[in-house]
C-alpha cells in the first residue's frame, strides 16, 4: 500500500516545487509545510485529484491547524464535560464546527467513491491504487456512516499532518544553517535519484537528516502512559496505577544520551552507526506496542519531499543556530519565533 503512496506524494512534492519557485521566501515555514502535509495526507488517502477540490481541502486544512489550540481549551478544563464545552465554551464551538463542516465533506468524497466503484471489495482486491478511505469503505460493517470514517480520518490527519509538517519545516531550517550537510543531501540526490520508490529507499544519508531532525525537534514532545504494574526505579517507585509523562525532548537532549546533543549530526543514524545509539533514547516515533503507526508513511514522504526541495533550491534562513528557535509545548512542539526561509532556485 505504500508503493501506491508514492506516486500521489511525488506528484504532491513537485506541486510545491512549482509553489516555491513562485514564492522564493517563506515567512512562517511551520504554518506552510502543516499545511502542505495535510493537504498531501488528503490527497493521497482519499485518493482523490488534487484539482479536483483543492480549494475545500485547503480552507478545511487551515480548519484543521486550528484545531489543536481549540482541544488546549478541553485539556486546561478538566472540570468541562466535552459535550459542555462543545456547547457552551467558543473554543468548543469551534471544534464542532470544525467536525459539522467536516462531515458532509467526507460525505461527498464517499459517495463518489461509492458511484465510482460499484463493488468496492472486488475493487480494493484486484487494484494497485488502494487508499485509505477504499479500505475503510471495505469494513462496512464495523465502520458504517460518514461520521466514523471522518473521525478516523481526523484522527490520521491529525496524527499525521502537524508532525511530518514540523519535521519537515525543521529540516529545513537545519539544512539552511547547516550549508555542508545541505551539499552531502544534494550529492547524494544527484547520485542516487531517479523517480522510482526503490532510489527513495536507497536515500541513506537523506534519512539520517531526517532522524537526526527528529531527535533534536521531537514534534512530539512527550508520551503518555498509565503503570499496571509498580516500577522500581531505584530510589523511586512509580506505582500501579499512576498516569506519567515521558519526555522525548528530554532524552533525546540529554548529554548522558547523545555526545554534543546539539549539534546537528546526521552520521549518528547512518545504518553503520546505528548500533551506538543506545535503547530507548531516541523515541521520535515512540516506542513498544503503542509506538507510531504510521512512521513508514512518513518516512517515505519527508524523504520525497526533501529529495525532491533539495534537489530543485538552495535554502538559507535568517536563523543562525539550533538554540536560536524558541520551542513551546502544546500538544505537539511549537517554534514560538518565526524566520524567514529562502528557496533560491538551483541553476
Ligand atoms: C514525522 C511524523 C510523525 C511523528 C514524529 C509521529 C509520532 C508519533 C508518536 C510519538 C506517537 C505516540 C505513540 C505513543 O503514545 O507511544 C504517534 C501515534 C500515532 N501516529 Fe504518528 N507520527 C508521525 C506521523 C504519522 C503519520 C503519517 C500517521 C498516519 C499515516 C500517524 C499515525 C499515528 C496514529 C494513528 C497514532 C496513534 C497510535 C495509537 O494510539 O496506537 N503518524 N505518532
Amino acid at each position: 500500500m505504500l508503493k501506491t503512496y508514492f506516486s500521489s506524494q511525488y506528484r504532491q512534492s513537485c506541486n510545491l516545487i512549482q509553489e516555491l519557485e513562485h514564492l522564493k521566501c517563506l515567512e512562517n515555514i511551520y504554518e506552510y509545510f502543516s499545511q502542505y502535509s495535510f493537504t498531501s495526507f488528503f490527497v493521497s488517502t482519499l485518493g482523490i485529484s488534487e484539482n479536483e477540490i483543492f480549494g475545500d481541502l485547503r480552507r478545511f486544512g487551515q480548519i484543521e491547524s486550528k484545531f489543536q489550540d481549540l482541544l488546549n481549551g478541553l485539556i486546561l478544563n478538566p472540570f468541562v464535560s466535552p459535550k459542555i464545552w462543545c456547547k457552551w465554551f467558543p473554543a468548543g464551538k469551534g471544534v464542532d464546527k470544525f467536525i459539522n463542516d467536516g462531515i458532509p465533506y467526507v460525505a461527498e468524497i464517499i459517495k463518489s467513491k461509492k458511484k465510482q466503484h460499484k463493488d468496492i471489495l472486488s475493487y480494493v482486491e484486484n487494484s494497485d491504487e488502494v487508499c485509505l478511505i477504499d479500505l475503510l469503505l471495505t469494513v462496512g460493517n464495523q465502520i458504517s456512516n460518514e461520521r466514523q470514517i471522518f473521525n478516523e480520518l481526523i484522527l490520521f490527519a491529525t496524527a499525521a499532518s502537524e508532525n511530518t509538517g514540523f519535521v519537515l519545516a525543521s529540516c529545513f531550517i537545519l539544512l539552511a544553517i547547516h550549508p555542508d550537510i545541505q551539499e552531502k543531501v544534494y550529492k547524494e540526490i544527484l547520485d542516487t535519484i531517479g523517480d522510482s520508490y526503490e532510489d527513495i529507499s536507497n536515500l541513506k544519508y537523506t534519512e539520517a537528516v531526517l532522524w537526526e531532525t527528529l531527535r533534536i525537534f521531537p514534534p512530539t514532545p512527550f508520551i503518555g502512559r498509565k503503570c499496571h504494574v509498580d516500577i522500581d526505579l531505584g530510589d523511586k517507585v512509580l506505582p500501579a496505577g499512576a498516569s506519567c509523562l515521558i519526555s522525548t525532548y528530554h532524552i533525546q537532549r540529554d548529554p548522558t544520551n547523545w555526545v554534543e546533543p546539539l549539534k546537528f549530526d546526521p552520521a549518528r543514524f547512518l545504518p553503520e552507526n546505528q548500533f551506538k545509539i543506545k535503547p530507548y533514547s531516541f523515541l521520535g516515533f515512540s516506542a513498544g506496542s503503542r509506538d507510531c503507526i504510521g512512521k513508514a508513511h512518513a518516512m517515505m514522504q519527508m524523504k520525497t519531499t526533501v529529495a525532491n526541495v533539495v534537489r530543485n533550491f538552495k535554502i538559507t534562513t535568517n536563523y543562525k543556530s539550533i538554540e536560536e528557535l524558541q520551542l513551546e509545548s502544546v500538544i505537539t512542539m511549537r517554534v514560538v519565533n518565526k524566520s524567514n526561509c529562502y528557496f533560491e532556485p538551483r541553476k
